[in-house]
């Protein structure tokens, strides 16, 4: 099969990748290990930057992000038994919705499909061959016959622990990691909201967050050991935690419910520089992880692919490499800064049991110094609504 963009991994940087190219007339095909049922149940992320709901609406697909989503002016930090109220809006004139990662999945599957794009779900042994020629290759598995497609451009959107990364040549590639000596509990619970807003809390016990999912669904986190086992907690003990993090001498109470997913994840920062070699061009998770506090994985990854699709484009419109020779430097500017920003509230709002008293002491007139200054509170509200995506 001929195309000419290979795109690896149906997440969100790859099936945006994909629409932004048919939107522009550029063809591409993609390939995914997992099924379609899989890739659209997968829990993960919730906010959505502006920029994220802006291109969403500008390519015909925020209709069901509109009426289901919820836009949100402001976020609380919770601290010492009261809360705290960052306006984003007054302080950026921007908001974020909450609009789940597998909600925007499925928009963009179904716009791919309707537009009979080249979506294959269940492929197999993908590998990345002649990556330095000027007709990269793909060889897969799919419906029990060896495949191959002779492309272009090969986009690396496999995340984490695809298999693009690893084809960049190892003499060129820096990369940049710190791991957390923590984790996130993470459940779904079927009840009313808690907050209109989202709760980022810090207590000598561990961080804790209420999300939402819609009126009806609620999602909450709370910092706990990254080998956690989700057996060990009854329903009892993870409200008792939540309970005794989310303390507040408000008259503010949690309000319960079934609880019916529970799972932890692990958390990390990660860089590899740069995101291009050749014809091999790498976008989201699978050249950069952030700890999710920040909410940035989702958002980053649809910045990518929002500079890629432009440097495509003036490829082929214009046959100049201009823009896909700085794709990486440019992309890397906001991984950066979102980088430092998830590294900060991470630290800010996490506990150690090495912590000195010293340093919790340090934390908390940090915390309490980001709820007072507005200078503060605005470079909080600036990094957590995002700056504009880059458009043509
Ligand atoms: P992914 O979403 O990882 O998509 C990559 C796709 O490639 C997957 O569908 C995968 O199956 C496929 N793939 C892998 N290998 C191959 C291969 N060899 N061939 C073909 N396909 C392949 N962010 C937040 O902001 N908040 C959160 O709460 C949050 N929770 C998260 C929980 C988990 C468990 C994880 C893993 C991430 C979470 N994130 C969160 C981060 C956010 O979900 C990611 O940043 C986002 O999904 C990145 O999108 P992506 O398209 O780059 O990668
Ligand atoms: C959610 C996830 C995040 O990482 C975050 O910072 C805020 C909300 C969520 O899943 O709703």
């Amino acid at each position: 099969m001929r195309t000419q963009i290979a795109i690896i991994g149906a997440g969100p940087a790859g099936l945006m990748l994909s629409h932004l190219l048919h939107l522009q007339g550029i063809e591409s095909v993609v390939l995914e290990t997992r099924g379609q049922q899989a890739v659209e149940s997968t829990i993960r992320a919730g906010v959505l930057e502006q920029g994220t709901v802006d291109l969403l609406n500008q390519t015909g697909l925020g209709e069901r992000m509109r009426a289901e989503g919820a836009q949100h002016h402001g976020i609380r930090l919770a601290f010492g038994g009261q809360q705290h109220r960052i306006d984003l809006t007054e302080l950026t004139d921007r908001a974020i919705t909450v609009y789940a990662q597998h909600e925007v999945l499925k928009d963009l599957i179904a716009a791919r499909q309707a537009a009979n794009g080249q979506l294959h779900f269940e492929v197999e042994q993908v590998e990345l061959k002649a990556l330095d020629s000027e007709r990269p290759q793909v060889y897969y598995r799919h419906q029990g016959e060896q495949r191959r497609i002779d492309c272009d451009f090969v986009i690396g959107c496999d995340g984490f622990h695809g298999i693009s990364r690893a084809a960049m040549p190892g003499g060129l590639r820096q990369d940049y990691t710190r791991i957390y000596p923590f984790g996130w509990f993470g459940i779904l619970v079927e009840a009313p909201p808690s907050s209109d807003e989202l709760i980022y809390a810090r207590h000598s016990r561990g961080f804790a967050l209420i999300s939402t999912r819609s009126p009806g669904v609620q999602r909450m986190y709370f910092q706990c050991d990254p080998t956690e086992n989700v057996e060990q907690w009854s329903d009892d003990r993870i409200w008792n935690e939540l309970e005794s993090r989310l303390e507040n001498h408000d008259g503010w109470s949690l309000k319960k419910g079934r609880i019916f997913q529970k799972n932890v994840v692990g958390m990390r920062s990660f860089v590899t520089e740069p995101m291009r070699c050749k014809r091999l061009l790498l976008a989201g998770d699978s050249a950069h992880i952030v700890p999710p506090t920040g909410a940035k994985g989702l958002n980053l990854a649809m910045a990518d692919v929002c500079l890629l699709s432009q440097a495509l484009e003036t490829f082929y419109r214009h046959k100049s490499w201009r823009r896909l020779d700085s794709y990486s430097d440019d992309a890397l500017q906001r991984v950066w800064r979102a980088e430092h920003f998830s590294w900060w509230m991470t630290n800010m709002l996490h506990t150690r049991s090495d912590d000195s008293a010293f340093q919790q002491r340090l934390q908390l007139s940090e915390l309490q110094y980001t709820v007072k200054s507005r200078s503060a509170m605005t470079v909080l509200a600036e990094n957590y609504v995002g700056s504009p995506f880059q458009m043509m």
